[in-house]
């Protein structure tokens, strides 16, 4: 067999501004820029101490990627170098390593770029060693036991303030259809007993699919011409008591004055202004904010890595006890696998234009689930 490992990737090639990305790979200032390289196994080199050599598998794709494309001083984490494969978390196998953390053939789930092979440092704070025999099938790493439940996980357990005693209560979650929003909407809805969970989603088939998430959501198609007024039927005489928002936007300007005084927002994300920053110009917010004292609360989830096994302990006994079913974390895989790996930055754009129901995932290498 041979040592010789052909690997494909895209590399980050301007930092991505506030406007969508630039896939005019003609022109200079195109987003990335493809590139193939190739790794020689029998070369002693290869690997840096610490390292290990992934092939990767399923890449996740995450509308926080816009921020990481970026050369924000601002974001939670260091600007990626230009040159370099375009971050992305994702798993893989372990082909070949140089610490004593992995060995040839264990998984992994790391930040390993746009890119079928990576060499990454085993020691780095994202990089985690996957037991498989939790799983069916591996892309579950990156729905069931990824993040995106993390993220939905603290912002309502921690950042709402809440505790399952508060029931009665009235949530209203913004993308609800999407990875986190999925997750968030069935534990709201199965663990706080709430009246009704409003859950937004884009279309007839992601509002069925979030009144599937548990009991007393009403979903509503903020893509409808009657958004608004569904909204308001759907609300009937109640306030809000925590709003998940993880679109900012008119969704956030429209929502603020159907709150409880002293309610509260969790700002878990804000994806209608990652392309376009003017779409968080309020017009009516700062003003439901102060006249309705609202608290609003944002927070970035690498922050409670330092719980983790607490929150794992937790989440267990949720998918034990029913409140959590691994049945209804609905994953969108696309193909990236072959010939088809050049397609991945425009597959990547799907995200904003709601292509995914739960978590979005490429697929990478084949023979993998
Ligand atoms: N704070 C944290 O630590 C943290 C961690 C992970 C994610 N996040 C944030 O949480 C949000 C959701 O992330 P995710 O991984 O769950 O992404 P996701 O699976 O893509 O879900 C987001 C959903 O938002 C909807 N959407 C997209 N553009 C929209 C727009 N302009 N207006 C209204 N809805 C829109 C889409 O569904 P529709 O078809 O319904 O439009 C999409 O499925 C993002 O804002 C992300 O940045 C934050």
């Amino acid at each position: 067999m041979s040592n010789i490992i052909k690997v494909k990737q895209y590399l980050l090639n301007n930092y991505s501004t506030t406007k969508p990305v630039n896939l005019n790979y003609d022109t200079p200032e195109a987003t990335f820029k493809y590139n193939e390289l190739e790794y020689d196994l029998s070369d002693a080199n290869l690997l840096k101490p610490g390292e290990i050599l992934v092939e990767t598998i399923h890449l996740s794709n995450d509308p926080a990627q816009k921020g990481w494309f970026s050369s924000s001083k601002d974001s939670y984490l260091p600007p990626s170098p230009l040159g370099e494969p375009a971050p992305a978390r994702g798993i893989g196998k372990v082909l070949k390593s140089n610490s004593e953390k992995f060995k040839e053939g264990d998984f992994v789930e790391a930040q390993l770029g746009w890119t079928t092979h990576a060499l990454v440092g085993a020691d780095q704070t994202l990089t985690f060693p996957l037991d498989v025999s939790k799983v069916s099938k591996l892309s579950q790493f990156l729905s069931v036991f990824g993040l995106t439940t993390l993220t939905a996980y603290v912002a309502a357990y921690k950042y709402s303030e809440l505790t399952p005693k508060d029931t009665d209560k009235v949530f209203l979650v913004s993308g609800a259809a999407g990875a986190v929003g999925s997750v968030l909407v069935q534990i709201l809805a199965k663990d706080f007993k709430p009246k009704k969970v409003l859950a937004i989603a884009g279309g007839a088939d992601k509002v069925k699919f979030v009144e599937s998430l548990g009991p007393n959501v009403i979903g509503i198609d903020y893509k409808s011409s009657t958004y608004e007024e569904d909204f308001a039927k759907a609300l009937g005489d109640d306030k809000i008591d925590v709003f998940f928002d993880q679109v900012a936007g008119e969704i956030l300007d429209h929502a603020s004055q159907y709150l409880k005084t002293f309610g509260k927002i969790v700002q878990i994300g804000a994806i209608s202004s990652y392309n376009d920053p003017t779409k968080s110009n309020f017009e009516n917010y700062a003003t439901h904010v102060l006249l309705k004292r609202l608290r609003i609360q944002g927070f970035i989830v690498i922050d409670d890595f330092k719980d983790l096994d607490k929150i794992i302990t937790h989440l267990e006994e949720l998918f034990q006890n029913g409140t959590l079913d691994k049945t209804k974390f609905y994953e969108t895989v696309v193909d990236a696998t072959g010939d088809n790996f050049v397609k991945i930055p425009e597959l990547w754009t799907g995200l904003f234009t709601g292509v995914n129901k739960g978590k979005f995932i490429t697929k990478v290498a084949k023979g993998y689930d």
